[in-house]
């Protein structure tokens, strides 16, 4: 039956991170006691202001189209929030809400790509970005970085990877999985290359923004000479445990932001209404009012720290931002361990979830097959007795 499909889809990986969760359940279903450290969503509950003023809009009927690009009152809320935190300004012609980030960026990729035109994606790069670009017929370039240099992309690397094909450089910061964050000046390092090939449009993924451990976030738009071609991407999923709310939205110059609108206007139109009214609500509340599960997963994150370095085998950066630690395990790599053979990180991911009965995710998914990404967002319970089963299935 995959002939009858598109070679589009035919194409296309399966989301990995998705397909270990379905993994992991399967596993449970079986009756194993699995801990889930695969997948990356906050277990908190959405703050009750949020959900309050989503029921709210419920009772006060928004059960319309909304426009395509967003109520006019959430885009403001946008434009305030990305002066308030970002210093940066746009007006409503530059803004456009979607069904989550990953529709922000797919969008982007659609408007702004034709076949065969290169993206570059420092690696590790989220799942879905290689696809996205692929989907949209553009060719997703890997720039490889390693624990060595936090995974962060040099100045010269980012020259390097530059070709007369190069359209686009995709990045997040903090990054998902590794969780670097690129400070000021690193970014300023990196426009400095830019800024020789003003044709290239930097997307700027700052989903991660509040999960920062290092201080201030910077932005790659916050430089005069790269705002008029950086699309800076964010959305309330992480920050505030809002992912199935399904909403994402873009700052952008006004030509890409136009093409967006187009775009989704043809194929889902504006985002869920209930959800949108939330979200006014929630980037109108002051910073502070999320900070409790910013505090936990700083603990957290030092607790995982702490307990995967008493593993022997595991190169691990402390990570600066978001909820994950991407240790690399290339040490096992060719070794037998209780009967399995681990060659690769896929291979070590699969042990870890058979012998430990702990789910995390291949490094192959984000284009770094020596490491494999665990998340933190879990209780301290569960990432506590998780390291100690690893500790166990590998001794
Ligand atoms: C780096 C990054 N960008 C975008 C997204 C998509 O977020 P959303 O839930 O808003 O679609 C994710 C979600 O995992 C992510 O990690």
């Amino acid at each position: 039956m995959q002939e009858k499909l598109s070679n589009r889809i035919n194409s296309m990986a399966t989301s990995q991170t998705l397909a270990m969760a379905a993994k992991a359940r399967e596993l449970k279903a079986e009756g194993k006691d699995i801990i889930g450290l695969s997948l990356g969503e906050p277990d908190f509950n959405t703050p009750d202001f949020i959900k309050e003023a989503a029921i709210k809009a419920i009772n006060d009927n928004y059960n319309s189209y909304t426009p395509v690009d967003g109520y006019v009152e959430l885009k403001d809320a946008i434009i305030n929030k990305f002066k308030r935190d970002n210093n940066l300004t746009y007006d409503r012609s530059q803004i456009v809400v979607s069904t989550g980030a990953k529709q922000s960026l797919a969008n982007v990729a659609m408007v702004v790509l034709n076949p065969g035109d290169e993206v570059l994606l420092p690696c590790p790069y989220w799942v879905s970005y290689a696809e996205i670009v692929k989907l949209a017929e553009g060719v997703p370039v890997e720039v490889p970085t390693s624990v060595e240099t936090n995974f962060k992309i040099t100045p010269e690397q980012l020259e390097t990877a530059i070709t007369p094909k190069t359209k686009m450089i995709w990045y997040s910061s903090p990054c998902n999985p590794s969780g670097m964050v690129y400070s000021k000046e690193e970014l300023r390092e990196l426009a400095d290359v830019l800024k020789k090939y003003p044709d290239i449009i930097v997307v700027s993924d700052e989903i991660y923004e509040h999960i920062n451990f290092v201080g201030d976030h910077a932005s790659m738009a916050g430089f005069e000479d790269m705002y008029d071609r950086t699309v800076t991407v964010n959305g309330v999923s992480k920050a505030f445990a809002m992912t199935g709310w399904r909403i994402g939205y873009i700052g952008a110059p006004s030509y890409i932001a136009r093409a967006c609108n187009k775009m989704q206007g043809q194929i889902t139109s504006g985002a869920n209404c209930i959800a949108q009214r939330a979200v006014i609500t929630a980037l109108e509340a002051p910073v502070s009012k999320i900070s409790h599960m910013i505090d936990t997963f700083k603990n957290r994150r030092k607790l995982i720290i702490d307990l995967l370095n008493e593993i022997k085998g595991f190169v691990t950066t402390e990570p600066e931002g978001a909820f994950y630690v991407f240790p690399n395990v290339s040490s096992f790599f060719g070794k037998t361990i209780k009967g399995h053979e681990i060659l690769n990180a896929t291979d070590f991911s699969l042990f870890l979830l058979e012998e430990a009965n702990v789910a995390t995710v291949t490094g192959d998914a984000f284009g770094n097959p020596e490491c494999i990404r665990i998340s933190y967002a879990a209780s301290e319970v569960q990432i506590t007795e998780a390291l100690s089963r690893i500790k166990k299935a590998l001794s």
